[in-house]
């Protein structure tokens, strides 16, 4: 099962296809496994995972956590609020502290651009990227992949639509990595402003036409808009926003065909999506979550060595 061996994941930049695709074959077993009356294997009896968490989370967190523990990992968790970084004391030596206590693998999500490469560098443990910044979130674009996957079938070929801000968005850069490494063609839409130059250098077209984008894709996945960016002024007002780059249904119809609808969460209803979008017949928002954990459960599981079966 375990044809590729990884250290650490801390992004999907330069990994290769055989690499992706091991990883989600690998999930397809955990999603078995999870679908058990007791949904819990040995896979990772005697390895010991922290995750560090110094930004809010909801689903990446609990996803985590839930894989570690479905894998019989020991698990402990941190968030910097409740920690000793309130005292003063540094990432890094936080980190070799969680070191000294023999932890085995790092879950890390950080504000910081880079904070999980800094971390690679400098401790033994594994380190998985659980969302760096604006630069990477490998285990969303992967469990996006599943998804998809499960949805439609190949990748190759397939036209999705990322929508939204794209510049400040470690999802949008992540599923780009993974998506063309496995043939889909990328488009991104959004306002000028939250349109970083460098995204044309990743093999991607640029619109800001979200009507023209719709009729050319089979999946969009809609971005947050991170509510602080009105504050710096790189967006009029939300309703400009959303009346430019809203997904609603009366665009959807416009568009015609029927599209998959995806979302990473958390969502900001009647912005960047209207409910009966998010909870419509198109959507895959919830099964992403679901995915999610089965995701996770490879990443650690091929992390770890992979070499203690699924029994
Ligand atoms: N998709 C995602 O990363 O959500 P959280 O911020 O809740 O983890």
């Amino acid at each position: 099962m375990n044809g590729v061996r990884f250290n650490h994941l801390l992004g999907l930049e330069g990994m290769s296809r055989e690499a992706i695709t091991e990883i989600l074959d690998s999930a397809e077993a955990f999603l078995e496994v999870l679908e058990r009356p007791i949904p819990k294997v040995p896979s990772l009896r005697g390895v010991t995972i922290a995750n560090l968490f110094f930004e809010p989370s909801t689903r990446t967190r609990i996803s985590f956590e839930l894989a570690e523990k479905r894998l019989s990992a020991d698990v402990t968790n941190f968030s910097s609020s409740n920690s000793s970084l309130v005292k003063g004391e540094t990432m890094l030596d936080t980190a070799r502290n969680i070191e000294a206590m023999k932890v085995d693998v790092v879950v890390i999500r950080h504000f910081a651009q880079g904070a999980p490469h800094f971390l690679a560098d400098r401790i033994s443990a594994s380190i998985i990227n659980a969302g760096d910044g604006a630069h990477e979130h490998p285990t969303q674009a992967l469990l996006d992949m599943l998804t998809l996957k499960h949805q439609i079938g190949a990748l190759d070929g397939l036209k999705v639509l990322i929508l939204g801000d794209i510049a400040h968005s470690r999802v949008a850069r992540s599923n780009i990595w993974g998506l063309r490494t496995l043939g889909a063609s990328v488009k991104v839409c959004g306002p000028l402003a939250l349109m970083p130059r460098e995204v044309e250098e990743m093999g991607v077209e640029i619109t800001h036409d979200l009507n023209e984008a719709l009729a050319w894709c089979d999946v969009v996945n809609v971005l947050r808009l991170q509510l602080e960016r009105q504050q710096e002024g790189l967006i009029p007002s939300l309703r400009d926003y959303q009346r430019s780059f809203g997904l609603t249904r009366k665009r959807l119809e416009m568009a015609g065909g029927d599209k998959v609808i995806m979302h990473p969460g958390p969502m900001n209803r009647g912005v960047e999506i209207d409910s009966d979008v998010a909870d419509g017949s198109g959507s895959v928002i919830l099964r992403q979550v679901t995915y999610g954990v089965a995701v996770r459960m490879a990443v650690l599981y091929l992390i770890s060595g992979g070499e203690r079966i699924i029994e």
